[in-house]
């Protein structure tokens, strides 16, 4: 793959870059994932301040999410790992809320450049609150940015990632707000013959030939 500069930025349906990196968990290498895992990797501005403590608290407290949904979760700032370990165990006595998962410790910038996670108007120094959902062929399938003021929502969080999965499950697609248990979109016809065989079947919502809704 072509190297990245500083700010550019993988996008969907790239394969994610690999690293080898420092974590709170130890070194980790992204190619050394397992191969089924999902990986949902994200970014934090600075370990000891506001924002970034709830939204690390949010991560941790639905771990358990994730981990039904066969999904890693790996943070990631400019911070050292002495930092890192300081700030967990801080969050820990403070609320009893523990970090579980690896943080990676990226002070070299090395993974934030390869990420795009630095936008040099916002900051060249921290990186912007990014999330990199990773599928288990490890291509990149969603980016959310966030700047550094706004905190992100857990649950648009975790309905993206339950809508790629179902998505790749019942090969559909999914509307605007859909959550799971609602219908989804059975994909446009490609041919006259699929329209016609739309038009006839009576197990699917059909709205036009075009827009389709179906039970899963
Ligand atoms: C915060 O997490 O509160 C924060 C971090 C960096 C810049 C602004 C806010």
């Amino acid at each position: 793959m072509e190297e990245l500069n500083q700010f550019s930025m993988p996008r969907i349906g790239d394969m994610a870059p690999d690293f080898e990196a420092v974590t709170t968990k130890g070194k980790i290498k992204l190619s050394d994932f397992a191969k089924d895992k999902w990986i949902v990797m994200f970014s934090h501005p600075a370990d000891f301040t506001p924002v970034c403590t709830t939204e690390m608290t949010g991560f941790a407290l639905r771990k358990g999410e994730f981990d039904e949904l066969n999904t890693e979760l790996l943070g990631l700032s400019i911070d050292s790992i002495h930092a890192h370990l300081a700030w967990v165990q801080n969050v820990k006595n403070n609320t009893g809320v523990y970090f579980n998962f690896p943080i990676i410790a990226d002070l070299d910038m090395s993974v934030s450049k390869k990420y795009g996670m630095l936008m040099e108007n916002e900051s060249t120094t921290a990186a912007v609150r990014a999330v990199f959902f990773i599928d288990p062929s490890k291509k990149i399938r969603l980016i959310m940015y966030y700047p550094l003021n706004v905190g992100r929502n857990m649950d648009e969080i975790i309905r993206s990632l339950k809508a790629l999965q179902t998505a790749d499950k019942y090969k559909v697609a999914l509307p605007l707000d859909w959550v799971p248990g609602e219908k989804v979109i059975v994909p446009p016809p490609a041919t006259l013959e699929e329209v016609e065989n739309r038009l006839n079947d009576k197990s699917i919502e059909l709205i036009d030939f075009y827009l389709a809704k179906k039970s899963i």
